[in-house]
């Protein structure tokens, strides 16, 4: 599925060069991750991911080795390096997820899709990967599904999500327990007392 060339087009083009142009002269290498995430998202439909067409074109828009764009490319699991399915499911295998039941999460995925992480379905409707912490240790276990999180996952609840998604129905992101945010469950538990809050004028 590698395509021979890359190019950026219409607004992609134009935010490519706006970020490049925000750079000093001489440091527009400085614009290498971002040019990596709009090459990606142009790619939306076609895998969603960065080949070596992209990464070379980038090495030559910002006057580096191509070298170098790989290094940064394949640092971040933001980037793909390998076109991944409609739905891709990054799991945080991380302590505090692993501690609040990141593998069982992981075993209801695998077991739903028949696919282990680092592979995709054969229809391409979803990719798994592991991935470390995403910021959000305190609604763990936790995915992020293309730009989403799903948070306060339990096996069943994840395998609803999927099952949602296979359908083409609407999902809602965030926590799936019912707290809002990152509060304690059943509400907050301190502050809850005290003097009433003074109101400047
Ligand atoms: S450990 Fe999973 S979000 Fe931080």
């Amino acid at each position: 599925m590698s395509a021979e060339s890359f190019e950026f087009t219409g607004d992609f083009l134009k935010e490519a060069q706006r970020n490049i142009a925000k750079y000093p002269q001489g440091r527009q290498q400085s614009a290498v991750l971002t040019l990596l995430f709009l090459a990606q998202e142009q790619r939306h439909d076609q895998g969603h991911y960065c080949d070596e067409a992209v990464m070379r074109t980038i090495s030559e828009m910002l006057d580096m080795p191509y070298i170098r764009v790989m290094e940064v490319a394949s640092f971040f699991t933001q980037i793909n390096l390998e076109p991944v399915g409609e739905f891709h499911i990054q799991l945080c295998g991380t302590t505090p997820c692993m501690l609040r039941g990141a593998e069982d999460i992981k075993s209801a995925i695998e077991s739903k899709l028949g696919i282990h992480a680092g592979q995709t379905t054969p229809d391409k409707k979803f990719t798994l990967t592991e991935v470390e912490c995403l910021g959000a240790c305190c609604n763990a276990p936790m995915v992020q599904i293309n730009d989403d999180y799903f948070e306060d996952l339990t096996p069943d609840i994840m395998t609803g999500l999927i099952e949602k998604l296979a359908k083409g129905e609407a999902v809602t992101p965030g926590p799936q327990n019912g707290r809002s945010g990152s509060e304690p469950e059943g509400g907050p538990k301190t502050l809850q007392t005290g003097p009433a809050p003074q109101i400047r004028s």
